[in-house]
């Protein structure tokens, strides 16, 4: 017996070793990742593959239950994650423990420009994502600021290419270390939201190259990004969620993309063309002959049985959908099964106070005649806050980026809370905007129901407002629709509400008047010579309150700078003069790569903030700048040297900016582009020497001739800059 119980022993032990042995490929996670999605892929039936490439539920896709491959969970947004939905609908599932910290909107992390923010947002919303166990956060979003009444511009990064490029390399960082995939949208020319769904795009190659496509380029190549969205729009009467030049050849082609490209929701259209044209996931399709969100649509989705219908009948050969399978597996190796990866956090202390110092960073001083600002407290005994943007939650609205803050700090309760009472703060509403607190089913729990007129509430403001010590308006845009939102586009430049008319008003009663404009895009400031001080705050999410406070009483020093211009009106702008915006089935960039300041400088035109601009409560002087060498070759390199100083009495952070010139092209081009910047802070008195090196892709234009960057030969300069048009100092050199 004794005999029997050893071989049975030993042959168990030599089975689990040999068992242990024999772990499976893809579940070893010693062997390179590209083996484990071989072995994976060959363990899968064709029904497994197929069902991983489309939507099971609102924002999950299937895994492979029979592997131990688990599912994929996608959740919006760049600015926070999104409270839990249904399964397939997008109500609020009512959860009690998805309230997040809500981070400032992009725009505001761009306007820092400051790297160590970026990576600090990644790593701090993708802590989150991970804690609520998603494996792709819907963000951040990328795409340049054309118009300024682009609904979703507050999602995104600004105007410039190379500003949006160098911040959204460190988010994508931040966010994936903590195995969560960053998915960079809306690839690409998703550039407002009007017919966002159908709009055919019309660009040159130079303005694709040159202005559109570079953000997404860094986000590929140097952010690493596991995951890609495809935009609503069509380019070249392509969809863009499968779109065989912008996914085939310029995504897979040109970047060596290996991630996945999911859907918008609902960005699909066509079974053939989201099987060869690029697409590897489809989320959020309406299906035909279900209502929306109708129970087991799924298996109606495009990739869904018609895809398994045309491999059964082979029709479609296998390798299309082992090709999407593929990318989808690296995606899970890169997260879900990754058993290295950290665990996350939510709602933590720490990422408010990050979602606060990117907000103090970010916030931007435009002006501040007779320094108004900072608001001594010392002497400020009574301060008069007006404006429905003082005490309107911000974290609702706007479409997906919506959230369910934990909790937010208005600007009214900011101020207050910061000042004490040692200072007298009383608020009047100024105006009416939109007295709506439900967002997406996520309801603010204000009522903002006001049934007074206009010139009643003027008269209130004013009548408070005259023996102020300082009147602080807070208005701006708000994320209704037809404000900053998703969906549709502002209808004009300037503010709503007749907020115009507050101000003017204001500046009337009392000469101590700040003016604080929230929004995510530029607007009309007729009354910009009549207002002292006037600041750009964002959508700054939980901590809002408490950094606008910071920034007005001093406590923080503004070192913001605009990451889009300021036009004075919109015929300064590229797309509204020349055209086509929003076109109509079809628009066609004319302006090509003359946007934002391009287009300012090409014109002449006096704008009435600059890309670039944001002053500090101190002041820097500037050296001339010089080169470590009067000619550069095609393959070196060249070192612009600049000191600059703080010449005023408090500590404060400078922006400090390089542009470069072509003075002889063969071809058009801008004035001046950014190529570098570098924020240093200085003490009172302090100074340092700042160094920019640049290669010849700082020289380069895009040559849709040749389909290649071209720097040619001749003359160039290297334009030091506070902003895009405070020029500081230049030095000439030459490209050999
Ligand atoms: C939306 C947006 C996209 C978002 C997705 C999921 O329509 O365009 O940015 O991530 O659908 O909500």
């Amino acid at each position: 017996m004794r005999k029997i119980k050893n071989v049975i022993l030993l042959g168990t032990l030599a089975c689990s070793s040999i068992f242990a042995q024999q772990k499976p490929v893809y579940l070893d996670e010693s062997k390179p990742i590209e083996q484990r999605v071989e072995d994976a892929l060959s363990r899968m039936t064709l029904e497994e593959k197929v069902a991983m490439c489309h939507a099971q539920s609102k924002f999950s896709s299937a895994g492979v239950p029979r592997l131990g491959i688990p599912e994929n969970w996608a959740t919006d947004g760049p600015h926070g994650i999104r409270p839990e939905v249904l399964w397939d609908e997008w109500d609020q599932a009512g959860w009690t423990n998805d309230s997040c910290i809500a981070f400032p909107a992009l725009t505001c992390l761009a306007a820092t420009w400051n790297k160590d923010m970026a990576l600090l947002y990644g790593k701090s919303i993708g802590e989150e994502a991970r804690y609520r166990n998603k494996n792709i956060l819907l963000g951040p979003g990328v795409n340049i600021y054309r118009t300024p009444l682009n609904g979703r511009n507050f999602e995104y990064m600004g105007e410039d290419p190379y500003l949006a490029s160098r911040m959204v390399v460190p988010y994508i960082q931040g966010v994936q270390s903590n195995g969560v995939a960053a998915c960079v949208k809306h690839f690409a020319l998703n550039n407002q939201e009007i017919d966002r769904h159908t709009v055919n795009v019309n660009v040159d190659d130079r303005a694709l190259y040159e202005i559109y496509l570079p953000a997404f380029k860094a986000a590929v190549q140097e952010g690493k990004a596991w995951a890609i969205m495809g935009a609503y729009n069509k380019y070249k009467g392509q969809w863009a969620c499968h779109n065989q030049y912008l996914l085939n050849d310029i995504l897979r082609g040109e970047w060596g993309f290996d991630g996945v490209v999911v859907s918008d929701w609902g960005g699909v259209n066509s079974t053939k063309q989201a099987i060869y044209n690029g697409l590897d996931m489809e989320f959020g399709s309406w299906t035909d002959g279900l209502s929306e969100g109708a129970s087991n649509a799924y298996d109606n989705y495009y990739l869904a049985k018609p895809f398994l219908k045309l491999l059964q009948s082979g029709e479609v050969k296998v390798e299309e959908v082992d090709k999407k399978v593929r990318n989808i597996l690296r995606l899970a190796f890169r997260t879900t099964m990754d058993s290295k990866r950290p665990w996350g956090s939510f709602g933590t202390v720490e990422h408010a106070a990050a979602g606060r110092k990117i907000a103090e960073e970010g916030i931007v001083l435009l002006q501040n005649k007779n320094n108004v600002l900072p608001i001594d407290l010392n002497k400020a005994k009574k301060i008069v806050v007006v404006g429905e943007n003082a005490i309107k939650s911000m974290t609702v609205g706007g479409g997906s980026s919506s959230l369910k803050a934990r909790y937010e700090i208005s600007p009214l309760d900011g101020i207050k809370g910061r000042v004490g009472t040692q200072t007298q703060v009383v608020y009047a509403r100024g105006y009416v905007g939109d007295a709506s607190g439900n967002y997406n089913g996520v309801t603010s729990g204000q009522d903002l129901t006001e049934n007074r007129s206009e010139s009643e509430l003027i008269s209130e403001a004013v009548n408070m407002a005259k023996d102020a010590d300082v009147v602080i308006f807070i208005g701006g845009l708000n994320k209704s629709d037809f404000q900053d939102s998703e969906g549709n586009d502002r209808k004009h430049l300037e503010l709503p509400y007749n907020q115009d008319k507050v101000i003017t008003e204001l500046s009337k009663a009392n000469k101590n008047l700040v003016v604080v404009n929230i929004s995510g895009n530029a607007v009309a400031m007729p009354w910009a010579n009549t207002v002292p001080a006037i600041v750009q705050s964002w959508y700054n999410g939980s901590e809002s309150g408490a950094s606008l406070a910071s920034i007005l009483v001093g406590d923080a020093n503004p070192s913001g700078k605009l990451p889009f211009t300021f036009p004075v009106k919109l015929d300064d702008n590229g797309a509204h003069k020349l055209g086509e915006y929003p076109g109509n089935g079809e628009v066609t960039y004319n302006e090509s790569i003359f946007v934002g300041y391009r287009w300012i400088d090409k014109e002449k035109i006096k704008p009435l903030f600059p890309f670039g601009h944001g002053l500090s409560y101190t002041t820097f002087a500037y050296g001339k700048v010089s080169a470590d060498k009067k000619e550069m070759d095609a393959d070196g390199k060249m070192t612009f040297s600049v000191s600059v100083k703080n010449t005023g009495n408090r500590e404060g952070a400078e922006i400090v900016q390089l542009y470069i010139s072509d003075l002889k092209s063969s071809l058009p081009r801008p004035v001046k582009e950014l190529k570098d910047f570098q924020k240093i802070v200085l003490k009172p008195g302090e100074e340092k020497v700042v160094t920019f090196t640049i290669d010849k892709s700082a020289l380069s234009f895009f040559d849709a001739a040749k389909h290649d960057w071209v720097a040619e030969s001749g003359d160039f300069e290297a334009l030091i800059g506070a902003s895009s048009t405070d020029v500081k100092t230049k030095v000439g050199f030459k490209l050999r």
